[in-house]
């Protein structure tokens, strides 16, 4: 009787795009009642990127996927599924950015769709990704975290404004027979309980676009900061604890411990609790802000282009966002390194 062989998803590549236009702290003194010594203290945010009115998420994610693709050295004929993670999608309704995406890329006739998880979106894409390919339905996917953030923040809004910025991430997740090349477990779970801390109420088929739309502002996101920054950190803490312990591995064995960049504290927090050490927590938030679904990719590939990143080392990432939705995953980088 004929067996068939196992086959694992393997992280193969990633690339990223971060927007020219820097908006820094002291840009921000000028738009709201707030300070660079505020937003730095609480935060660990001392500038982001935002896209120009032209560059849309579609664009910003087309540059991420490119550069992941060459990357992967993989030809993008053989790319059989195509997944974006956004919540600030060029259309609301349709079409996904990832079918625009797939256009821009000249990659036609595959499937492609996007996936509406915020901040958890890049994690929540590999989970995808990794059945599409176990299962034995796609051999190579493009996933994609891209948000144009900006285009949904209040810049008179000091609570929110001061957090977020703009960017895409990309990764090709490949399958492989090398089970040592293979994601080692991912998480991804969900509470509704939760979905009124972090809201954008329109537009969508509750508030349809209207004058009180506008008049009150519900295009904008709305966030009740405070309690989602205590439940982030206890979330994300339990969650790492969780998948480390069941795969018998302790913190101090992970080279690259990659949170999702929302705020410094809620990420100090959490390393400590785990006992990681500075050199193993990847930091980004000072210099991107919070990105949302693109927060993740972009992170790794900060690390991937310093040198930092390399082939097979183990990488846990671990995030946290509206829905209330969060996810970790254990995997090595199955990629080719730059070696600096
Ligand atoms: O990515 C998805 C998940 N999102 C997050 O994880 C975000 C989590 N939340 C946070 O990062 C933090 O809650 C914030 C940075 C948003 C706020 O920090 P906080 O330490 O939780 O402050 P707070 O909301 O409790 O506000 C404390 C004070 C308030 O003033 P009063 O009432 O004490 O007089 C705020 O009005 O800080 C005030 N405040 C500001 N002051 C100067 C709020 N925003 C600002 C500001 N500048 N930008």
């Amino acid at each position: 009787m004929s067996q068939t062989k196992p086959v694992y998803a393997s992280f193969r590549s990633i690339g990223a795009y971060v927007p020219e236009k820097i908006l820094s702290n002291a840009d921000l003194e000028k738009m709201v009642d707030t300070t660079d010594e505020w937003i730095v203290k609480r935060t660990g945010i001392k500038e982001r990127r935002i896209a120009a009115e032209d560059e849309h998420t579609s664009d910003m994610g087309t540059k991420a996927a490119e550069l992941a693709i060459r990357r992967s050295e993989i030809a993008k004929e053989e790319i059989d599924l195509v997944i974006c993670a956004t919540v600030t999608p060029d259309y609301f309704n349709m079409p996904s950015t990832a079918c625009i995406i797939s256009n821009k890329l000249g990659i036609s006739n595959v499937q492609a769709f996007d996936i509406s998880a915020a901040c958890s979106g890049f994690v929540y894409l590999l989970s995808v990704a990794k059945a599409f390919i176990e299962s034995g339905m796609k051999k190579n996917v493009l996933v994609i975290g891209a948000e144009k953030f900006s285009s949904i923040v209040d810049y008179t809004d000091r609570s929110t404004c001061i957090l977020f910025g703009d960017g895409a991430g990309a990764a090709i997740i490949s399958a492989t027979d090398k089970k040592e090349e293979g994601f080692i477990d991912l998480h991804a779970s969900a509470d509704g309980a939760y979905a009124d801390f972090l809201v954008t109420p329109a537009p969508g088929a509750i508030y349809p676009v209207s004058q009180k739309v506008i008049d009150e502002g519900l295009n904008f996101v709305q966030m009740k900061g405070n309690e989602t920054f205590k439940l982030a950190v206890k979330t994300l803490t339990k969650d790492v604890k969780e998948i480390l312990q069941k795969n018998n591995i302790n913190s101090e064995d992970i080279p690259h411990f990659i949170p999702h960049q929302a705020n410094y504290r809620i990420i100090k927090a959490v390393g400590d609790a785990l006992k990681m050490r500075e050199d193993q927590v990847v930091l980004t938030v000072g210099k991107y802000g919070n990105t949302s679904a693109a927060s993740i990719p972009m992170a790794l590939n900060d690390i991937y282009e310093s040198g930092r990143l390399q082939t097979g080392e183990l990488m846990l990432l671990d995030t946290f966002g509206g829905g209330l939705t969060w996810a970790s995953a254990l995997l090595p980088f199955a990629g080719k390194a730059i070696n600096k």
